[in-house]
């Protein structure tokens, strides 16, 4: 049986395949389109990575779609260790300050995206100049140096960070980083105090996790923060990064674990959304290698960009769907970026499956918008 919404989405879908079928979209159509950020405004920010190309230079298509739709950023990359600070004294600084810059020149929250991750860290930053591996005061000492940096070049642009990503396994387990192993089972915790000391006081400070469906990992992330709070080291957020499928998880389950989480008291933000139309899951339950798996026509149905309309539209509905839920959440949630512009820049080109075309955004990858952009809108100027 057709709900409201469902039969709204309906009409919608169908006319847009009517409005793509019978007229072009015209650039001043678009430019006068609501914005994302417009239809939900009130609820919470809805932000979008950048890379290097679109924060220095603004006129590139990717960057205006940036300005029309969102009022929230964050890097994908130009603030990892790797590739802030790839050796000792050697900063990349271009892409972070034109990021700084670009947000702030546009009125754009900017996020900080990532202190301390295991993965993206080059090695000297565990070693010292023998090549042994760091003490843990050593290691401590390095984290508050970039934490320090940080305040002091970006400071005043960047109040809300990703202090700590990914550091707790699928099992609830703490992950056996070189940051666990150096520091102990207090690496993130340390983390949280010497961001809390470093960076200006009123930063929003962030745990970052994907596959925050996941029992084990909810779990702990639950108990982490509860604890946290009673013993009073500072954490002001959780992220919940949704690399979602189309089928995974069921809409159910990101409402029940956004519930719980909501249930510790700390906002919380959604970090990196995006959703693998092409799917992931059986690779994973095939209990295959996932390094040797390539594209081939059943893993890559639409290679040469060119996406269906009817796949189109059923992303849109899984999009409305996500939506949706995080209006009835809307109080518990901050901020949805969205990991990515276009389609061009997912890292779901190139995982699990190395050199698919994947569709997982709202914009294809010549920066044109997808059916699924206006139906997002249409959910948000609904409520
Ligand atoms: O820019 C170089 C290019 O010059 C080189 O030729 C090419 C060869 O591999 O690599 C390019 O860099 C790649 C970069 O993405 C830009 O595309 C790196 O190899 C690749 O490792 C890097 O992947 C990033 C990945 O994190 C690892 O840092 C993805 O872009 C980025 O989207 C992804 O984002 C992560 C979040 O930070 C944390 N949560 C999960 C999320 C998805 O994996």
């Amino acid at each position: 049986m057709l709900n409201r919404f469902s039969l709204n989405l309906s009409l919608t879908a169908a006319a847009l395949v009517i409005i793509s079928a019978c007229t072009t979209t015209t650039q001043a159509t678009l430019d006068k389109q609501v914005g994302l950020k417009e239809a939900y405004a009130g609820k919470f920010l809805i932000g979008a990575t950048m890379n290097g190309t679109m924060v220095a230079n603004n006129n590139d298509p990717k960057t205006k779609i940036v300005k029309q739709h969102f009022n929230a950023a964050t890097m994908d990359n130009a603030f990892k260790w790797e590739r802030f600070n790839p050796e000792p004294g050697i900063y990349s600084l271009d892409a972070p300050h034109n990021f700084a810059k670009f947000t702030n020149d546009n009125n754009i929250t900017a996020i900080g995206h990532v202190l301390f991750w295991h993965s993206q860290t080059p090695d000297w930053v565990f070693k010292d100049a023998q090549g042994n591996l760091l003490s843990r005061d050593a290691l401590l000492q390095r984290m508050r140096e970039r934490a320090q940096f940080m305040a002091r070049h970006f400071g005043d642009q960047i109040k809300i960070w990703d202090v700590v990503n990914e550091a707790i396994e699928d099992d609830g387990s703490w992950r056996k980083s070189l940051y666990n192993q150096i520091i102990g089972d207090d690496f993130i915790e340390q983390a949280f105090i010497i961001a809390n000391e470093e960076l200006p006081a009123g930063s929003t400070k962030i745990y970052n996790d994907y596959g925050m469906t996941r029992p084990g990992r909810v779990a702990t992330v639950i108990k982490m923060v509860n604890d946290f709070k009673a013993r009073g080291v500072p954490i002001d957020a959780i992220g919940v990064q949704g690399h979602w499928s189309m089928d995974e998880p069921t809409i159910a389950d990101i409402d029940s674990n956004l519930s719980a989480l909501a249930a510790t008291g700390l906002p919380l933000h959604v970090t990196e959304l995006d959703i693998d139309y092409l799917g992931r899951e059986h690779f994973f339950s095939a209990n295959v290698d996932l390094k040797k798996l390539v594209a081939t026509p059943e893993n890559n149905p639409y290679p040469d960009g060119n996406f269906p309309t009817d796949a189109d539209i059923k992303l849109g509905k899984r999009y409305a769907d996500i939506f949706n839920l995080f209006l009835k959440h809307h109080q518990n949630i901050d901020r949805v970026t969205f990991w990515g512009v276009t389609d061009a820049d997912s890292w779901l080109n190139g995982w699990p499956v190395a050199g698919r075309t994947n569709y997982p955004l709202l914009f294809n990858s010549d920066a044109s918008p997808k059916a699924a952009l206006q139906m997002v809108i249409d959910v948000g100027l609904q409520h």
